[in-house]
């Protein structure tokens, strides 16, 4: 092992006991110490799943990265494990950056990620160079393949840049062969995704461009996935520097799905559909792995790169990862919902039906529904569908200044998250609008997946997700129910003990 890797192993382990208690989310895994970014390597290896992200154990924020690692039986459970990798070689000492893991068919563990170094350009510049490696292992000590890299600027094709070229997403076919998609830039500043094939997968070679870009979804495309979902195939990508339009993309870097039809033969993937894939404030580099069960689970980083001064420069950690949430596709879009592995952790129910939310109700609190580990199920209607609600609001994690709120406006449609009043003491984005589809009873349907230091909001049956994370002082638990018209609310409380 090297020093580098063995000092990142002894620091972890000595100042993640600074971490105790309500100090971490419940549910949603957050780094061993440090820093954390996107989930890397998630796959199913020796009877649990592998969960490695972008890991800088020694401070709160991004640094030099390493991989840290944990694992669990059903993505709900973590259990830490030391750092796999450290940038501890010339072709990665700027940084092991993003990528993936597959079981070999020798029962070994293997890691693909991407190597950055720093090389001077013409202008005497420091600019990366980017290119992919291997490292193999038995799900807790891992070995650099003495060829890295295996993929490096010899490979790429005409324009395609080795300063943009990271983050592969590894998987293997059918017939045996192995795939990995890249992030990558092409000649014209925007992103493609390029496809590369390998028999053995240490031994690779271009087969095709996926995707391009051409500067219609931001510009460079971060941490692609690939895969097969209810007959679509479906490219899943993080692009920087987005525009919004309408309400699609309005986070800068951005998350983003894309449904449509893969042409094995060519290797090109023909574009149907395309979306958000949550529209919250908190979600990027979301990557997928097949459940046991035959279900395709997406993790995304419960974090914005715009936002990242929401936690404090001094806290011990930084950086959850979202729910793992089921996807599938329905009516062309990506549907998500929690797990079965999350539902089997929600007791201690409380229900209530048909509760008036009214102006004479003022801030309506219930028996039974406060705290900042809890699923609430929630639907919400018109008394009379002649006299509408003009807005509809759920304060949560609430005490005295502070709160979070979500609100519905039938009118326009629109569902509203605001963390302004979180805790939050920087002058950063707060807020997040996202238009929800007609509900054919004129109710709406809101889930909201509450852990200590974030929300997830499901609409429906789960067509649209919003993420925001909080960093509210833990004692701030109350829920409360405002309406400035006549609604009625049903709601079914559920705590998430594990
Ligand atoms: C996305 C990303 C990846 C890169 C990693 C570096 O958040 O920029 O493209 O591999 O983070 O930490």
């Amino acid at each position: 092992m090297s020093l580098k890797l063995e000092k990142a192993r002894a620091y972890e382990k000595e100042h993640s006991k600074k971490i105790v208690g309500d100090m971490r989310p419940a549910f949603h895994l957050s780094p061993y110490v440090g820093w954390m970014n996107d989930p890397n390597g998630l796959s199913f290896y020796k009877g649990q799943y592998h969960m490695f992200y972008q890991y800088h154990p020694y401070n709160s924020q991004w640094g030099p990265m390493h991989w840290g690692h944990a694992v669990s039986k059903d993505l709900i459970h973590w259990e830490y494990l030391p750092a796999a990798i450290a940038p501890d070689m010339p072709y990665d000492d700027f940084g092991c950056f993003s990528g993936s893991a597959i079981e070999l068919e020798d029962g070994r563990h293997l890691l693909m990620y991407t190597g950055v170094t720093r090389v001077e350009n013409e202008e005497g510049d420091l600019v990366d160079c980017q290119t992919q490696c291997i490292a193999v292992g038995d799900g807790l000590n891992y070995v650099k393949y003495e060829h890295n890299p295996v993929l490096t600027e010899a490979d790429l094709p005409e324009g395609a840049s080795k300063i943009d070229f990271r983050d592969p997403k590894i998987w293997r076919d059918d017939e045996g062969i192995y795939w990995a998609v890249v992030g990558n830039r092409s000649a014209d500043g925007s992103g493609q995704i390029l496809l590369f094939r390998s028999e053995d997968a240490f031994s690779w070679k271009y087969f095709s461009t996926l995707d391009e870009n051409k500067n219609r979804f931001g510009k460079m495309w971060e941490c692609p996935d690939f895969f097969k979902l209810n007959g679509k195939d479906v490219l899943l990508m993080s692009p920087q520097d987005m525009l919004p339009e309408g309400f699609e993309y309005h986070n800068g870097n951005g998350n983003m799905c894309i449904i449509g039809e893969f042409d094995k033969e060519k290797g090109i993937f023909h574009e149907q559909y395309s979306q958000s894939a949550d529209y919250g404030i908190d979600f990027y580099a979301h990557q997928t792995v097949l459940k046991q069960d035959g279900k395709r689970v997406m993790i995304g980083w419960m974090q914005n790169w715009d936002a990242c001064a929401i936690r404090a420069h001094d806290e011990v950690w930084a950086g959850q990862m979202s729910l793992p949430r089921e996807i599938w596709i329905e009516n062309n879009r990506l549907y998500q919902r929690p797990t079965s592995e999350y539902e089997a952790c929600l007791k201690n129910k409380v229900e209530y039906k048909d509760v008036e939310v009214d102006k004479n109700s003022g801030e309506l609190q219930l028996e039974g529904i406060k705290g900042r580990t809890l699923d609430l199920q929630i639907r919400i209607r018109a008394k009379d569908i002649k006299d509408p609600y003009y807005k509809f609001t759920i304060y949560f994690a609430k005490k005295d200044k502070l709160y979070t709120s979500l609100s519905f406006r039938p009118y326009e449609n629109i569902l509203k998250i605001d963390r302004k009043f979180s805790g939050s003491r920087r002058a950063i984005l707060h807020q997040r609008r996202m238009l929800v589809p007609d509900s054919e009873d004129e109710s709406i349907r809101l889930r909201l997946v509450l852990d200590r230091y974030s929300c997830e909001v499901f609409v429906g049956d789960g067509e649209r997700v919003m993420t925001t994370a909080i960093y509210t002082d833990i004692k701030a638990e109350d829920i409360v129910f405002a309406c400035d018209g006549e609604a009625l609310m049903d709601i079914i409380k559920q705590d998430v003990i594990l």
